[in-house]
């Protein structure tokens, strides 16, 4: 069913476990001595999340938010529509938020100010993969897994159409399959 449909492979699962174990490194340094509350981005953080959650070494609590960004096509529009808000108080909090991919940066833009607003001690984003070719905002992730071109891609929780989620590898869509 997939062989034929990724184009190309970009990222395998190999770099993937190499460059996800450095992040949780570095979180477990840069947060040492305080808790964290991990907000994974429904759905396409969660493979990543499930991984970069097992490499940090810190007491850490688990929670998820799910939105959708309003307008047409594949670009973001900006205005977020929260489907799921966190079971947690976040208030006095060092939060961080894990999402799959920056784009625009429109919805962690939003995301990031929605959170604030409800006193969280201290914000921070881990994104798996940014494309900054395609920034429309000035947002910048406080630590990223790997710099891609502007390519759809799918795989280690991101989606065409819901499928390929469960790709262990990151691939560009063979746009004809
Ligand atoms: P913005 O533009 O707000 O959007 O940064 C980020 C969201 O857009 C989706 N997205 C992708 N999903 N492959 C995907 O499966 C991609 O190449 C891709 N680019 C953007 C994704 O939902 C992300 O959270
Ligand atoms: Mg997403």
């Amino acid at each position: 069913m997939v062989k034929g449909k990724v184009e190309q492979i970009l990222i395998t699962k190999d770099e993937i476990a190499t460059r996800v174990a450095e992040l949780g490194r570095k979180i477990t340094e840069d947060y040492r001595g305080r808790d964290l509350l991990i907000v994974g981005i429904l759905k396409g953080a969660i493979v990543f999340y499930s991984d970069l959650c097992r490499s940090i070494d810190l007491p850490v609590k688990m929670d998820f938010m799910s939105v959708s960004s309003y307008g047409a096509g594949t670009v973001s529009s900006g205005i977020v529509k929260i489907n799921k808000d966190l079971d947690h108080s976040c208030e006095g909090v060092d939060v961080l938020i894990v999402e799959d991919i920056i784009d625009s940066g429109l919805t962690l833009q939003y995301l990031k100010e929605y959170l604030i607003s409800r006193q969280v001690r201290s914000l921070k984003v881990c994104c798996l993969l940014d494309k900054p070719e395609r920034r429309k905002c000035d947002l910048v992730p406080d630590y990223c897994g790997f710099q891609i071109p502007d390519a759809f891609v799918v795989g280690y929780g991101l989606d065409y159409a819901e499928y390929f989620r469960n790709l262990p590898d990151i691939g560009i869509l063979n746009p004809d399959a």
